[in-house]
Order: structure tokens, then C-alpha cells, then sequence
């Protein structure tokens, strides 16, 4: 048996330890020894719980025990996540985390620990919850050039979207319900503000470069401006609301990474992605193409990931695994002088100064009809492709209600 410890006896920790239970059947095709639970890590007893034997609550118990080879870290959050994952690297256990918050601040850190001590750092659960695609980009997709990549990265917002554009659901109710399922960060700020799916991009631009993307370079808006006229304004020009994490590589080898909404066109393999699943959409100049799906969040589909690292670890157990990226810093381009069209809604009183502000290239929504009595005193328009900085300039102080960019 290999043994392994869980730290953190959460939403995603108590899937782990259920999952490498139940399918050991299929684990073991892997690994044929096995894989053994010994130790969960938690501030908290679960007395109830058939694994109430495991639980421990001091990180020394694991670090000092060498019978434990893998520890996965399913805490969240940056400390003690941090201090315990870097711990036991320098005890000789490889790591395995769902953290997406501490990959994306601490990741390099923890990838040069575990090279240091001849041990591995993975963490496939940290983007697109179930979604395999760190893996794909580590070992399917390393002969290629990646030009883009990016797409649905937040199951929670991509939830409540999908619930307000579907059935007219409130925000503040469809949040709760997202919460209830195990969607939701722990703080749903992270979500909703677009911080986490801004993590999320930061991690997948650091793998498809090599270099480390600095989350706190990229441009970040969340969905809590989104109203239910955006989702009728949309639809009247066959778009729907997405929020996307998109990192691009312009002609001058920069990278264009933003968080933002965006407006997708029907015609968009992401358009039809709803609920709590996700999409990341690769561009290769060899592969061309490609689009990974599958559930972004929740207890199963994450765990099964964390697990799928496990596994990857067993089998290279004093094997060091290359590391995602190195140190170096990925330069991203001056985001105000990206080029996009954007969507505008404002109290009808403004069309005039739009109008005179975005001259002709300017064009109103019409709604054909529908739902006109409910957006009364509402106009929305859309904007010939301009700079980031242009229609700052244009807009200037006239008053809108929400600006989305169209992809
Ligand atoms: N809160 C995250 C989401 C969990 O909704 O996508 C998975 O990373």
C-alpha cells in the first residue's frame, strides 16, 4: 500500500478520502499496491465519520511519519495550506492540491521546494474542477506553440448565469443554491468578483508559457453588474453572458490576459456551455483547436481530479516530476490598448450622447418586441472594435448601466 494523508476534511478533502476508498478497484490497475488513506489533517473531529480514526491534528504526526509518501492539500487558502504543503515536501512527500489560491501566489515556490528535495508538486484540481487539462498540457500538448487559451473557469458564476438568462432566478437565490452544492468558495467574493476565475487564467497562461503570469497584472471584473435586461439584450443579438478568463499571445510575443463577462456569439463552442460546467478552449499551431468540458466545481468531480494526481504521483514515487513553470515572469501586454466591441446599456436618456460620443460606427439593440414593456426607459447599443482606451475616452463621463465586452 502507499499511504497518503488528506489535509483539510472538507468538501473536496472528504471526496478524496471516499473516492480512493470506493474505486480502489480501478486505482489499483495503477498502482497495484495500492492506496491507503492514513492520516486526514483537520482542526476539527468528525466523530461520526467512518474515517473518525484518521483524523489527526497536527501536521508533525504526517511530516515525521515515512511511511506517508503523498500528501494531498485540499485546505484552501494560502496558510496554513503554505507552511504544511512546504513541510512536507522537505520531509520527502510529493504534493497534490485543489488550491488554486495558494498554486497561483505560492505555486513557483512550491515547485522549486519540490525540486530541491527531489519530489513533485501537481495540482490538475486547481483549474476546471473535474475538467483533465493540466495534465493535457503538461504531457499531451508539450510539442506545441499554445496561443491561446482560456474560456468558462468558475462553475458558480457560470451557474447563476445560466439561472438568471434560464429561469429569471434572482442573483442572491441562485448564490445560496450554488453555495448548498459545494460550488462556492468558502468566501463567494472570490467567484462573483471574478478573483477566482482570475487565479484560474493566471495558472493556465504560467503552464501554456512556461513563465509565470502575475494574477495581479490582469485586468478582473466579476458578474455582480449583470442584470436581467443584459440577458435579453444578449439574446436579441444571439449572445449569451459568459464570464471568461482568456489569455492571448499578440504579434509582439506579449500575452493579453484578462477576467472579464463577455458577450458569446451563438455560433461559439462556449455559447452552449451552462450550469456548474466549464470549458477551456486551447490554441495550438500544430493542433489547432481544442475544448475541454466537463464539471468546474463540486465534491465529486474535484476529487476525482485530486485523486488523478494521487495516481500520477504512486506511480512515479522517487521520480521528480518537471515542474509546470519556472521563475521567470510572463510579460503581459498593456491592457488598454486591446481592441474589442463592447455592449452598453443606459438609462434611454443617454442614446444621444452615446450616439454623439461613438458616432456611426454605433449600433442600437433592437429587441424586436420582446420584453420591451420590462426594459422601458432602457437602451443598450453596441460598439464598432475600438481600444480599451478609446472608449474610455469616448465614454468619459456620460452614465451608463453595464459595459460588456463582446467576444
Ligand atoms: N468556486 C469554484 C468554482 C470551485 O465555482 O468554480 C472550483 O474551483
Amino acid at each position: 500500500m502507499i499511504e497518503i494523508a488528506v489535509l483539510g476534511f472538507g468538501t473536496v478533502g472528504s471526496g478524496v478520502v471516499e473516492l480512493i476508498d470506493n474505486n480502489q478497484e480501478w486505482i489499483r490497475r495503477s498502482v497495484p499496491e495500492g492506496i491507503h488513506v492514513k492520516y486526514i489533517l483537520d482542526i476539527r473531529d468528525f466523530p461520526n465519520s467512518p474515517y473518525a480514526d484518521r483524523v489527526v491534528h497536527s501536521i508533525d504526526v504526517i511530516t515525521e511519519d515515512p511511511e506517508v509518501r503523498i500528501v494531498c492539500e485540499t485546505m484552501g487558502g494560502k496558510e496554513p495550506a503554505f507552511t504544511f504543503s512546504r513541510k512536507a515536501l522537505e520531509n520527502g512527500k510529493s504534493v497534490c492540491t485543489s488550491n488554486k489560491e495558494l498554486v497561483e501566489a505560492l505555486g513557483t515556490e512550491l515547485m522549486l521546494t519540490a525540486k530541491q528535495n527531489g519530489m513533485s508538486y501537481l495540482f490538475e484540481a486547481s483549474v476546471g474542477g473535474g475538467i483533465p487539462i493540466l495534465r493535457p498540457l503538461r504531457n499531451s500538448l508539450v510539442q506545441e506553440e499554445i496561443t491561446v487559451i482560456g474560456g468558462i473557469l468558475n462553475g458558480t458564476t457560470n451557474y447563476i448565469l445560466t439561472k438568471m438568462e434560464q429561469e429569471g432566478a434572482a442573483f442572491d437565490d441562485v448564490l445560496k443554491i450554488a453555495q448548498e452544492k459545494g460550488y462556492a468558495e468558502r468566501n463567494p467574493e472570490a467567484d462573483v468578483e471574478g478573483y477566482d476565475c482570475g487565479r484560474k487564467i493566471a495558472i493556465l497562461a504560467s503552464l501554456a508559457t512556461g513563465k509565470k503570469a502575475d494574477y495581479d497584472e490582469i485586468p478582473c471584473e466579476g458578474i455582480t453588474k449583470i442584470a436581467a435586461s443584459d440577458f435579453a439584450y444578449a439574446k436579441a443579438i444571439g449572445r449569451a453572458v459568459k464570464l471568461l478568463g482568456i489569455a492571448r499571445k499578440l504579434g509582439d510575443g506579449s500575452w493579453s490576459v484578462r477576467t472579464a463577462p463577455f458577450l458569446v456569439p451563438d455560433d461559439h463552442p462556449l455559447y452552449p456551455v451552462s450550469g456548474v460546467f466549464n470549458a477551456v478552449f486551447v490554441h495550438g499551431t500544430m493542433v489547432d483547436d481544442l475544448m475541454f468540458y466537463g464539471r468546474g466545481a463540486g465534491k465529486n468531480p474535484t476529487a476525482s481530479a485530486v485523486v488523478s494526481d494521487v495516481v500520477e504521483l504512486a506511480m512515479h514515487i522517487g521520480v521528480p516530476l518537471r515542474s509546470a513553470w519556472n521563475e521567470e515572469k510572463l510579460t503581459l501586454a498593456d491592457s488598454d490598448l486591446e481592441s474589442h466591441r463592447f455592449y452598453i446599456r443606459a438609462a434611454a436618456e443617454q442614446a444621444e450622447a452615446l450616439e454623439a460620443a461613438f458616432g456611426s460606427g454605433l449600433e442600437q439593440i433592437d429587441l424586436g418586441g420582446q420584453e420591451e414593456d420590462a426594459l422601458t426607459g432602457t437602451t443598450a447599443f453596441v460598439t464598432g472594435e475600438i481600444s480599451e482606451r478609446t472608449f474610455a475616452e469616448r465614454l468619459g463621463s456620460i452614465e451608463v448601466q453595464n459595459v460588456i465586452r463582446l467576444l
